[in-house]
């Protein structure tokens, strides 16, 4: 079976400014939390993408493992995720994590957290 994964659309979300664009350059990340959700966003040759910092496999942050090209690798038991989608890679994550959308406003970093309903 196909694993569903989550990328949630910008009409969806609420945009929250995180850093300046120029704290964030590329091939740096950014750790921090919303609200509640602990998020990562990488600056990968100029585009940003932004995923829950959090592993499905056993709920451990991901945010600094090893990235190669738009792979994020878990540090724990090397799940694999597309830090575009959230979708898994590679076990033995056994689901996708949120992957949120980011916008650059006025030089601020802004990345979309899904409104709560
Ligand atoms: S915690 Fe990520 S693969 Fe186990």
């Amino acid at each position: 079976m196909a694993l569903e994964y989550r990328r949630y659309k910008p009409e969806e979300c609420e945009f929250v400014p995180v850093a300046l664009a120029e704290e964030v350059p590329p091939g740096e990340r950014l750790l921090l939390t919303i609200g509640d959700i602990d998020v990562v966003v990488f600056n990968i040759a100029g585009q940003y993408f932004a995923i829950e910092d959090r592993c499905t496999h056993d709920d451990a942050p991901i945010g600094d493992g090893e990235l190669e090209g738009y792979t994020l690798v878990c540090p724990r038991h090397g799940a694999r995720f597309d830090v575009r989608t959230g979708q898994v890679l590679a076990p033995p994550a056994p689901a996708p994590v949120p992957a949120f959308p980011v916008q650059v406003h006025d030089g601020r970093i802004e990345v979309g957290i899904p409104r709560q309903k």
